[in-house]
């Protein structure tokens, strides 16, 4: 995908305490970071060490302790409507449809039934729930219940997708698929996308640039450009580029 060269997305000098028992707790430190639009940007680092502060702080869901995130240029401070967050956890309420679940946000923001309806199924169809649109959550296994929550951010048209190791617990046969799956969203739909992990292997499939952090406080250790050739498919993991990278990568975090 051509990317332009004007970042979408800024973090500047970004720093986060938290008050714990002994102190503050500093989480992330530093933090400098340019995303581009239309771009794929993987951010990897050790358990613990500040992956889904940031991501918050990107979503403007958490305030800040130093620093400023820009989006195009203008200081976000709060969540924006350009941009959607997928959890770790689907988060679905389970006393809605599938459909209802994907209609929240749409009627919060107070988008005319009708609109709201084709929108909302034309992104169940996307994610490949179309049959599943008056089951409860409850029904769904894991990865349709993720495949709800990706379609959920969407269909609020956003520019920027934040997604907190949204696979992460799913078997990894699952995981792979949803990743591919997300991908040719990501390509169709011209959105920009951010994913943190912990899954090395994971950030190269998707990334057009990974980013390592550093153990808690993160900050940015190493940035590495991901020239796979697009679209990926999982044949791109054995070839000796993908598993270079991998290890570099993992050279990277470990050091
Ligand atoms: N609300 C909070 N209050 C106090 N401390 C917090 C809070 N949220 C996170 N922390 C601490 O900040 C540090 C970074 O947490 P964070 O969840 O951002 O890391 P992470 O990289 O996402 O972890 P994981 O790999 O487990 O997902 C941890 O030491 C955690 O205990
Ligand atoms: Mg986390």
């Amino acid at each position: 995908m051509e990317t332009e060269t004007f970042p979408i997305l800024e973090a500047k000098n970004l720093g986060k305490s938290y008050d714990g028992t002994n102190g503050q707790l500093p989480a992330v430190n530093n933090i400098n970071f340019s995303v581009y639009k239309g771009e794929f940007l993987c951010i990897v680092g050790p358990s613990g060490c500040g992956k889904t502060t940031i991501l918050q702080l990107l979503a403007g869901l958490l305030s800040k302790s130093l620093g400023t995130v820009l989006l195009e240029g203008k200081s976000l401070t709060r969540p924006h409507q350009d941009i959607s967050v997928v959890f770790q956890k689907p988060n679905l309420m389970p006393w809605r449809t599938v459909l209802d679940n994907i209609l929240l946000p749409l009627q919060i923001e107070g988008v005319g039934e009708k609109e709201a309806r084709e929108r909302a199924i034309s992104y169940l169809l996307k994610v490949g729930l179309s049959d599943f649109a008056e089951a409860y959550p409850k029904a769904l296994s894991g990865g349709m219940e993720q495949r709800v929550a990706v379609a959920r951010a969407l269909v609020r048209n956003p520019r920027i997708l934040l997604l907190d190791e949204p696979f992460g617990a799913l078997d990894s046969f699952t995981r792979e698929q949803l990743n591919l799956e997300l991908l040719s969203l990501w390509r169709n739909q011209n959105i920009t996308a951010i994913m943190v992990t912990h899954n090395i292997r994971e950030s190269v499939l998707l990334a057009d640039r990974v980013l390592v952090l550093t153990p808690r406080p993160a900050s940015v250790y190493k940035e590495f450009k991901i020239d796979l050739p697009r679209p990926r498919t999982e044949d791109i993991e054995y070839t000796p580029e993908f598993v270079n990278l991998a290890y570099n990568i993992r050279k990277a975090i470990k050091a």
